[in-house]
């Protein structure tokens, strides 16, 4: 028997309709375009404004998008990972609910939590099952609400982050096309500089808390960012070597949209053209666990069967990693 490898056959994506703008932006901090577009490369993200929706209407939304798409039955699913920083709920399963309402009744689910890593560890996840012969179809899904948990006074933190959805369908290969291998690597050290202070079990939430604005993201940009370039550059570069490609043998770099200049310096050690980088970071700033599976959605029609994709991310935690992929299918349709 030849050996199963876990392939993305299917992807989809949601973005909700209102739109950030840098210049919306200067009008709420002490913060202009220029600074923003030359120090991240955001000119403008997505807020979900409805208060009455969270981050698995987003998800719903990219798997819905995912099985009109695909034409896929989601009564096949087996499991449906939701990469989250941001549930529903801080206990109810979004993954849970996420399933039953697309109609994923034969699925069973759970959220995966690994910060900006969310995707790329689920993605692991996926195509570890996938390979085991236990199941056939898996659906990971990367949505954030961000908006939800920034503080829209705090100039560092929010003209970087947006609210996003993606998902991509695993499926067993055996023609030697998906996931090939993968570097995955955290380190505990990185909690001090990107984190959330309240609302966990450290320092539950209570009148002070919310009173000192404790339950929105806290992140010293300047150590994130000198950790982010190093360790995404060091695990791209590695599983290159591991894999003997050359920057010419690399068709694609699928990489976290945390700010543009962290994704150049990595595109500049793998010796990437600028070309094969795929960025959508100008729309969208950081969407945390929806950056990897939306640029998928954006660039479905350019990936072709057999192109050899690294994806690259990293978070807090730290958590971050590579992962080397061959693309499983054309996109005729469209
Ligand atoms: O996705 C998870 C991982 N997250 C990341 O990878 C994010 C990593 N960090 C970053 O992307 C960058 O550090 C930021 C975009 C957050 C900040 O960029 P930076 O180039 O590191 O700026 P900085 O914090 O070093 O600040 C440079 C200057 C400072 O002024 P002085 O001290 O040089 O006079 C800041 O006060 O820019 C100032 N500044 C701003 N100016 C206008 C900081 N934030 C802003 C702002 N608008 N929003």
């Amino acid at each position: 028997m030849s050996k199963i490898n876990a392939a993305i056959t299917a992807v989809g994506a949601y973005v909700p309709e209102d739109i950030l703008t840098n210049k919306m932006l200067e009008e709420m901090v002490e913060t202009n375009d220029e600074w923003i577009v030359s120090r991240t490369g955001i000119k403008e993200r997505r807020v979900l404004k409805d208060p009455s929706k969270g981050t698995s209407y987003l998800g719903i939304q990219a798997c819905k998008n995912l099985i009109q798409k695909s034409g896929i039955d989601p009564k096949e699913i087996d499991l449906l990972i939701f990469a989250t920083v941001t549930p529903d709920l801080p206990v109810a399963s979004t993954a849970a609910y996420t399933a039953t309402e697309i109609g994923a009744t034969n699925a069973f689910s759970y959220d995966l939590q690994a910060a900006c890593s969310s995707f790329l560890y689920g993605m692991s996840t996926a195509a570890a099952y996938i390979e085991s012969g236990k199941y056939k179809k898996i659906l990971v899904v990367g949505a954030d609400k961000m908006s939800s948990i920034i503080d829209y006074t705090d100039r560092a933190t929010c003209i970087i982050f947006g609210d996003g959805a993606g998902a991509a369908l695993f499926e067993p290969n055996e023609e030697g096309l998906g996931l090939q291998d993968e570097i995955l690597r955290s380190d505990g050290i990185g909690r001090a500089f990107l984190k959330i202070d309240a609302g966990g079990s450290l320092l539950p939430a209570s009148a002070e808390t919310v009173k000192n604005n404790q339950h929105y993201v806290y992140q010293d940009g300047k150590t994130v960012f000198k950790f982010a370039v190093s360790n995404m550059a060091d695990v791209s570069e590695q599983i290159m070597r591991k894999n003997n490609l050359t920057g010419d043998d690399v068709n694609w770099l699928v990489p976290h949209q945390a700010n543009k200049r962290i994704v150049d310096a990595t595109a500049k050690r793998m010796k990437l053209d600028a070309d094969k980088v795929l960025m959508n970071i100008q729309r969208y700033g950081n969407t945390t666990s929806a950056t990897l599976p939306l640029l998928l959605n954006d660039f479905e029609q350019q990936l072709k069967k057999g192109d050899n994709v690294i994806f690259a991310a990293f978070g807090g935690g730290f958590t971050w990693g590579s992962i080397y992929l061959k693309w499983a299918y054309n996109t005729l349709h469209n």
